[in-house]
């Protein structure tokens, strides 16, 4: 817990990001203590609005089954506050820290205890401007001072170093934290505990053991009203160069020295610099087309008809290594796909041999969404008089095995993570640009080429060519997938 206060400023506070994840988590590590002692949270947009309207629409969104909720409500909202002001003009920038400096001096905090916090829930235009006025005038003079960073972290490498160049005019890299909220997700951060602390897992883990690793994201909605956003975007920055190059790094990466967070950071970075460069033959792209009374996504008013912008994506990622030499990672996300489920599933090698038939391959996965579980495909007797063997599942379903155990939202657990100065579940700056690195060329190619994507009906399990793609790469579906 952190010592002394801390001023939490939200930047964009009337925005969507703010009102659905900032205050919700805010208001889920105030209920469960927390937060410190003197804790003040201040929003601050462009909106013109008085607090109560404020608090009105933060409240929209918080939610508990605590038998308190409405007292810890009215607490909570006690120490939110909310500062209207222009993003580019000076006078609004000495308001807000005359704002914060008033409150920190109300709680009579010393020096040393006195922490700042920037969380910029912006959207890109705004950005460079926002972060000069806060390091001009609100950056704590006398506070330690954090800086809370929500993607898009560019568009593509050069963008993204531009970006990294302003920031670091402004602010230190150890006060940054830039937000991958995949990281933040339980299952996320049980990939190191389980890799490091199994004796069982290191000797199989590489390409002796694993024929494939397939990271897959699928969400059942399109991009309903978020058309103009993800129009810019497109479903491989949106979630691949990010939150599944995340979930690939933490499988593929090696043992860290310890678990500080620059030594976890320093592998992370150092296996994406294995990484070639994505192509276009290891590619498959999609756009979701209408099915039904379900829209496609260029009957979405806020696309413009013509776009080639891919809803869904397979890339095939190869990590140029030993460990990993030919073990294709196949990354697949899209919108408007028939199930909501995030998981890794790691493919072991056929077992050599004929003692038992048809011995399908084992088979671990991480579920990371809906419904926390690890468990692997295992070859059992098959329990009676037969002798012959069937896959079955080693099974540590979360809801099941730790009853009544209530998992924090990711945006809680990185919260609190700023707040004890913890960056491990952060992006690096270098670990952005070996990211971007990956990436970029691809991303060029399918826009300078107007690669036209494969259309899927909404609902569906993706493009039809997509069972053909992932076998090429000797990935197999096994039961009950
Ligand atoms: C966001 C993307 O970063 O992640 C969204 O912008 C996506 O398009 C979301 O829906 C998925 O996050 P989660 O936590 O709902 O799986």
């Amino acid at each position: 817990r952190m010592k002394g206060g801390v001023t939490i400023i939200v930047l964009g506070a009337s925005g969507d990001l703010a009102k659905k994840k900032t205050f919700p988590a805010l208001f889920a590590l105030f209920r469960n203590n927390f937060l410190p002692e003197h804790s003040q949270i201040v929003g601050y947009a462009r909106t013109k609005m008085d607090c109560d309207e404020f608090h009105k629409r933060v409240v929209s969104h918080l939610k508990s089954d605590d038998p308190a909720h409405d007292q810890k409500v009215k607490d909570f909202l006690s120490i939110c506050h909310y500062v209207a002001g222009q993003y580019d003009q000076e006078e609004y920038w000495e308001k807000l820290d005359q704002y914060v400096t008033d409150l920190e001096n109300k709680e009579s905090l010393k020096k040393e205890q006195k922490n700042r916090i920037f969380y910029m829930a912006l959207p890109p235009s705004v950005f460079v401007p926002v972060a000069s006025g806060l390091r001009k005038h609100v950056y704590g003079k006398e506070a330690t001072t954090s800086v809370v960073i929500e993607k898009p972290f560019g568009k593509d490498l050069e963008s993204c170093n531009a970006l990294l160049e302003d920031i670091k005019r402004l602010f230190k890299e150890e006060e940054v934290y830039r937000i991958d909220h995949y990281l933040g997700k339980e299952l996320a951060k049980n990939i190191m505990s389980v890799r490091f602390s199994n004796m069982i897992f290191s000797p199989l883990w590489n390409a002796t053991h694993i024929d494939s690793i397939q990271i897959t994201l699928k969400e059942k909605f399109g991009t309903e009203g978020r058309g103009g956003y993800f129009n810019e975007f497109g479903i491989i920055r949106d979630v691949m160069q990010n939150h599944l190059l995340q979930l690939m790094s933490l499988v593929a990466m090696e043992r860290p020295i310890s678990r500080d967070s620059e030594a976890i950071r320093d592998e992370k970075v150092k296996v994406l610099r294995c990484v070639k460069p994505i192509t276009a033959e290891d590619s498959l792209l999609g756009q979701y087309v209408k099915n039904g009374d379900k829209p496609g996504y260029l009957d979405d008013d806020t696309v413009p008809k013509d776009s080639l912008c891919a809803t869904f994506a397979a890339l095939v990622l190869w990590v140029d290594n030993e460990r990993w030499a030919n073990v294709p990672f196949i990354l697949k996300a899209g919108k408007a796909l028939d199930t909501a489920k995030v998981d890794i599933r790691i493919q072991f090698k056929k077992l050599p041999g004929s003692l038992f038939c048809n011995v399908p391959r084992n088979e671990l996965v991480f579920r990371v969404q809906p419904g926390e579980a690890m468990y692997m495909k295992f070859n059992n007797k098959s329990p009676g008089f037969s002798d012959e063997t069937m896959i079955t599942e080693l099974d540590l379903t979360y809801e099941n095995r730790y009853k009544n155990l209530k998992i924090p939202e990711a945006y809680e657990t990185l919260i609190l993570d700023v707040m004890r100065g913890d960056h491990s579940n952060f992006v690096r700056d270098d670990e952005l640009v070996a990211a971007w690195r990956i990436f970029t060329p691809l991303l060029h190619h399918i826009e300078n080429e107007k690669i036209k994507p494969e259309p899927y009906p909404y609902g569906s399990r993706g493009p039809d060519k997509l069972d053909k793609f992932v076998k090429k790469y000797g990935v197999e579906r096994l039961a009950h997938e």
